[in-house]
């Protein structure tokens, strides 16, 4: 692939932007490629190679790279490969690089500690290094969570302690005080975007919020009896993917480096958000939704609701998309899925 980006594409309009995003086939990869796309930069996403198709959420961004105009161009590539990871950039040299990519699934994270620092910590790092060795004036963000904050009390800001209750969080923490390093060390431009849970049409089935729409769709399509979950107390600020990729850009387009609190300012806990599924297409979610043990964490984040007031002033930036209105969403979205006609307003 990168060959072909070499020989074809050389000639492109100096004023063009351009990114390199990690992650680019997860949820939010997508949106955000999306939206680069939208603003006519010319956008390089890395992909991991596997043995099925992984590349559902931006397949309707991809064009045949032979035809001319052509702004996307995917990379194979993994953020635990030092050596493609300095190829790569070495030969792009973007002028925004958005580190998206992670072993994300906080509950995996217990099965797959070494893995899940890895990629989350390390392989911040190993970006951070090529930036630094290759003296690239790129910018950088960095996909920061909300998890970091553990079991700080809520309202979370900028300013309150990390206390991780996770090996992902700890990975997540280690991975952000580097890129504060680096921006005080070296001068890099590099961001922390410190987003709260995020949510979407697009978001991997097996995290909760998507987990209940389509198990919601699936009993009323009648392909599946009953939804086990875990936790049922746990609280949320739970937001819409696309707003939040914006805010990302948004920081990247500031005079000076920082970093951000992103959130809806709202929290609703778990059996909030399978009462309202639930019940918007007229079912009572106690018949359905049985507890099962497996789905606990050995140590739980109790409750996340983010302080954005940072963000609302120096980028402007705040959430529409609420709680019910995101609920709507993707219900409806995985109603149409399971090949339903029922649409909820
Ligand atoms: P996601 O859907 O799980 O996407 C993760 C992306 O990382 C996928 O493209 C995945 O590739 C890629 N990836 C995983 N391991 C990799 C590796 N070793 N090398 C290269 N790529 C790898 O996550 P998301 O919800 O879009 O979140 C994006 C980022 O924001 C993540 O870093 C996440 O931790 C962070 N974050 C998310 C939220 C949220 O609520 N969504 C909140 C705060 C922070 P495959 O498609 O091949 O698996
Ligand atoms: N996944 C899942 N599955 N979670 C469940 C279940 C279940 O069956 N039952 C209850 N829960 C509870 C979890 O224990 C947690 O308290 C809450 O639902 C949300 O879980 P997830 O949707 O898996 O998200 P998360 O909050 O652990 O992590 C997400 O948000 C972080 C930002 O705060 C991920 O996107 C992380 O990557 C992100 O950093």
């Amino acid at each position: 692939m990168r060959q072909f980006y070499r020989k074809f594409h050389m000639k492109r309009d100096k004023k063009q932007k351009i990114a390199f995003i990690t992650g680019v086939t997860g949820q939010d990869g997508s949106y955000l490629a999306e939206l680069l796309l939208r603003k006519n930069y010319e956008v390089h996403g890395m992909v991991r190679r596997s043995s099925t198709f992984n590349t559902t959420r931006i397949d309707h961004l991809y064009k045949d790279p032979h035809k001319k105009g052509v702004n996307l161009f995917l990379h194979y590539g993994d953020v635990t490969d030092s050596n493609t990871v300095y190829k790569l950039l070495g030969e792009i040299r973007p002028d925004e690089i958005y580190n998206l990519a992670a072993q994300s699934h906080v509950r995996v994270s217990f099965d797959l500690p070494e893995y899940t620092v890895n990629t989350v910590a390390i392989g911040t790092l190993r970006l951070l290094e090529v930036i630094r060795d290759l003296k690239l004036e790129s910018r950088f963000y960095q996909a920061s969570s909300s998890e970091m904050f553990g079991d700080a009390k809520p309202p979370q800001s900028e300013w309150t302690p990390f206390q991780p209750r996770s090996p992902y969080a700890a990975a997540k923490v280690l991975a952000h005080q580097l890129v504060g390093v680096y921006r005080d060390a070296y001068g890099i431009f590099a961001c922390g975007g410190i987003l709260f849970n995020h949510e979407s049409p697009r978001r991997g089935e097996t995290f909760l919020t998507r987990k209940v729409t389509l198990g919601v769709a699936n009993i009323l399509a009648k392909k599946q009896d009953k939804l086990y979950l875990g936790n049922m107390d746990a609280k949320r600020d739970w937001g819409f993917a696309p707003e939040y990729v914006r805010a990302m850009w948004m920081m990247m387009q500031k005079k000076k480096a920082d970093d951000f609190v992103i959130a809806t300012g709202e929290s609703h806990s778990v059996s909030e958000f399978v009462e309202l599924a639930f019940g918007l297409v007229g079912l009572n979610w106690k018949r359905f939704v049985k507890i099962d043990q497996k789905y606990f964490r050995p140590t739980e984040v109790d409750f996340l609701q983010g302080d954005f007031s940072k963000a609302k002033k120096i980028l402007g930036w705040k959430p529409k998309v609420k709680f019910e209105e995101l609920v709507k969403i993707m219900l409806n979205s995985d109603l149409k899925k399971v090949g339903l006609s029922l649409k909820i307003n």
